[in-house]
């Protein structure tokens, strides 16, 4: 049996070990920056072969954001993390780190955070960026709490942030519909009472890593310029064999977020899944028991934005009233490699 057929669980998380479910950081702002360009399925089907019917039915996806050329990731989480720093009430001068999770950063290197850190002038922050897909936010979510429950730092920023149109290519109709642009950030500051992150769990399964791909600039890429493949550089997916993973996988990762908290699901009062298709999300929550109404559901409006979509949805779903202040919260999300998470935040 392969990791990404198996599942293990991990040693148990510092909110464990220090009993009782006691927060030790908690979401105190949230913001997003999307693009203004919006792209809906009638126009998809100028590009590519496809219709408005077989996109919406298989993925739930009316429209998405794209970005315009000369726009870099780290303009979107500048705005983003402008937005999230106000709505917390914290200056750029208090952060003590910012972790960007992407897959589509500015540039090889430096990190993209390095470059938000000088946009937003967070002089004393300490600054890197996370490669772990759709699950992004929730691997940078995992270290930002453990740095916070540590003691080694006491705010901080934590993003999602991908421009995938840049790595898509637009002439295959079964990735080329599905993606969007942005960036979501969350402020995460010590926690003071009950309210804040209950659980944070993360895996990866590397056997996987030839389902969902890009080469991009990397080592594994053409050596010799001369025979350079443009396709090398753009995103690759077997849609239908990570499909098969996708909904056994975030299940998992519910039951395992909800064990660290030690909270049952029927305490749950939203669970926000990673927005990759609405077949999905909707087959998750059917295995999790829990309704619909319950679930924040985004991927209409803004397609899949890999590590943004779950901060997409939390800052729409808090700034809509759906998510109030003392409810108790559900994050879970799975992307190539494959790598998961999950998190039980109560706000
Ligand atoms: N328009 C019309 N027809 C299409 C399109 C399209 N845009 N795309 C594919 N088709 C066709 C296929 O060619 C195929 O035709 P055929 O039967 O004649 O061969 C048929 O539709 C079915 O194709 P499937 O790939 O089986 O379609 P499926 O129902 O699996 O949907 C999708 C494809 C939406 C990609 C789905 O597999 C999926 O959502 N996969 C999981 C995505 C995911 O979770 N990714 C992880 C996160 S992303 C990240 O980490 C960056």
């Amino acid at each position: 049996m392969t990791a990404a057929t198996s599942w293990k669980s991990e040693k148990v998380t510092m909110t464990e070990l220090n009993g009782k479910r006691k927060p030790f950081a908690r979401i105190a702002g949230t913001g997003k920056a999307v693009p203004e360009t919006v792209i809906t399925n009638a126009d998809l089907e100028q590009i590519v072969d496809t219709t408005d019917e077989w996109i919406t039915t298989r993925t739930g996806i009316k429209e998405r954001h794209i970005v315009r050329r000369g726009e870099k990731t780290s303009d979107y989480c500048t705005r983003a993390a402008q937005i999230a720093l106000t709505d917390a009430g914290v200056t750029a001068e208090e952060l003590d780190f910012i972790i960007i999770g992407t897959i589509s950063p500015d540039m090889r290197f430096p990190a993209t955070a390095v470059f938000v850190q000088e946009a937003i002038q967070a002089k004393n922050a300490t600054c890197w960026d996370v490669s772990a897909t759709c699950s992004g936010f929730l691997y940078c979510l995992y270290q930002a709490e453990a740095l916070i429950a540590l003691g080694r730092a006491k705010k901080g920023l934590v993003i999602g942030a991908e421009l995938l149109s840049l790595i898509t290519d637009w002439t295959d109709r079964g990735t080329c519909v599905l993606f969007g642009d942005g960036a979501g950030a969350a402020v995460l500051t010590e926690a003071t009472d009950e309210r804040g992150i209950l659980s944070t769990y993360i895996g990866s399964g590397g056997d996987a890593s030839h389902l969902l791909y890009s080469v991009g600039h990397g080592s594994a890429g053409s050596t010799s310029s001369g025979r350079e493949l443009a396709g090398e550089r753009l995103l690759y997916m077997n849609g239908n064999e990570v499909f098969r993973h996708a909904v056994r996988i975030m299940d998992k990762c519910a039951m395992e977020a909800c064990r660290r908290a030690g909270i049952h699901k029927g305490e749950l009062d939203w669970l926000v899944p990673h927005q990759a298709n609405a077949r999905i999300i909707k087959a998750t929550a059917e295995r999790l028991g829990i309704p619909m109404e319950k679930v924040v559901v985004t991927i209409q409006k803004y397609g899949n934005n890999s590590s943004a979509s779950i901060p997409f949805a939390l800052d729409d779903a808090r700034r809509e009233g759906m998510i109030k202040d003392g409810q108790t919260v559900l994050c879970i999300a799975f992307g190539g490699g494959f790598t998961w998470g999950g998190s039980v935040i109560r706000f």
